[in-house]
């Protein structure tokens, strides 16, 4: 194999076949193949795309290039949830619990936060002494026990992605549909759940701006699943505004909290209960999306969600106090209001914006080396489609360190734009892929 010549067909359009992708796959692992010559593969991807065919190949090589988890000591189908990243998405925290409180095993290795959107291992690590590195063995044993159990994934799994995907963020190639369904399909393949629900998010906060690029994605993954072995659904979801109100890793784990306690905003307890209906009907565990709505329903409302959170966080080592006393998350030690600048209805909240403002505020990362702050971030107090006086509290920023203030204040006004008239209503979930 010459990566000379695969780069020259990939660049006259021409597709590889899947030999060609593996032994590419493993030099790369290996150090063998250089990053710019790597770069320029990916570049040539980015223009001219890749096949069904190839993009399984380049997934399976992905899966191969490390370890792979198996839980099969574990009954019952095992399910995982992957969202493409969002921002004031804490489902993770409010769907895990509930998911587990009805039964089905929920197996989950989920990342940190990089760039605007949030990640649910940052999220848990504000929890005072939470653990977030199980070993293979307290995973299995957790999930016996209590039905759950959340790692933050190790470099051991699909490493090759590790390598590909710093590098595509440094050379503007990330936003290719095939890239990243086998970027996102091999760490799943890899984590080993035996059923994959995806939440394929649209819209300004999230990689793919628009609805038939959002379906694009979600066909190529669910196909990458099922051709795999794993029971695999894709829900389309607005990503267009923030699906919270609540943008930071302390504040978003009180946000969870209030869900699962009966509360919260509608838009975050209703995507809990659309994916989490579909992660039930691939588990068995219920014989209709309705039917698993119906039971998470139920179950939160009887306060098991909550129950199952308590638990989880025990038995990771957390204090389980938070629940019923979130003021014992970390707090900031400054709350800043942020008024409107005028009157009127609010037509646009980018959710790439707000995120990056509270990014500024330090609560997420601008490299994945950056440190963050887990008690920062942005409290907001409309919605898209709500009227607005001039002067009114927009958001409040919380805040420990001043020196990004008016940065992040710039940048999450510019989310916003007021008009005369109230916007169309959007859909909050879009499609299911199956
Ligand atoms: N998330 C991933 O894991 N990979 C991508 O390429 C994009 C989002």
């Amino acid at each position: 194999m010459q990566m000379l010549d695969l780069i020259r067909r990939k660049r006259e359009g021409q597709a590889l076949v899947p030999a060609e992708i593996e032994a590419m796959i493993q030099g790369y692992t290996a150090g063998t193949i250089p990053d710019y010559q790597m770069a320029a593969f990916l570049m040539a991807v980015y223009f001219r795309g890749l096949d069904r065919e190839e993009t399984a190949a380049l997934t399976r090589a992905m899966v191969a290039s490390g370890e792979q988890v198996d839980w099969r000591s574990i009954p019952g189908v095992k399910v995982d949830k992957h969202s493409t990243g969002g921002v004031a998405d804490t489902t993770t925290l409010v769907l895990a619990p509930l998911v587990a409180a009805a039964g089905v095993p929920v197996v989950k290795m989920s990342g940190r936060g990089l760039g605007h959107t949030g990640g649910t291992i940052d999220k848990l690590e504000s929890i005072p002494r939470f653990r977030v590195q199980l070993s293979q063995e307290e995973m299995v044993r957790q999930v016996k026990e209590i039905g759950l159990a959340i790692t933050a994934q190790t470099g051991k799994l699909a490493p090759a992605d590790g390598k590909l995907y710093a590098l595509r963020d440094v050379t503007a190639t990330v936003e290719s549909i095939p890239l990243i369904a086998s970027s996102v399909m091999s760490k799943k393949i890899a984590a080993g759940a035996d059923a994959i629900v995806l939440d394929v998010k649209v819209g300004s906060g999230a990689f793919m701006p628009d609805l038939e690029s959002a379906r694009k994605l979600a066909r190529i993954m669910v196909d990458l699943g099922r051709e795999m072995g794993r029971r695999t659904v894709a829900v389309i979801t607005n990503m267009d505004e923030p699906l919270g109100m609540m943008v930071g890793n302390a504040l978003e784990v009180r946000e969870a909290i209030a869900v699962l306690s009966g509360g919260g905003p509608r838009e975050l307890r209703e995507i809990c209960l659309t994916l989490g209906s579909q992660m039930l009907l691939l588990a068995g565990a219920a014989g209709s999306s309705q039917e698993g709505r119906r039971r998470l329903e139920t179950l939160l409302a009887g306060g098991q969600g909550l129950k199952k959170f308590r638990q989880f966080i025990a038995a990771q080592g957390g204090d389980p106090a938070v629940v019923d006393r979130p003021e014992l998350l970390p707090g900031a030690a400054d709350q800043v209001t942020v008024a409107a600048p005028a009157s009127g209805y609010i037509c646009t909240v980018q959710a790439r914006l707000v995120g990056e403002a509270a990014m500024l505020l330090g609560a997420g990362r601008v490299t994945k080396e950056s440190p963050i702050d887990l008690a920062v971030g942005i409290e907001l107090k409309k919605r898209r489609g709500e009227y607005i006086h001039a002067g009114e509290p927009l958001a409040v920023f919380h805040v420990n360190d001043r020196t990004n203030l008016e940065a992040a204040r710039e940048r999450f006004l510019a989310a916003y734009t007021l008009a005369a008239e109230p916007p169309a209503p959007q859909p909050l979930v879009y499609e299911i892929i199956g």
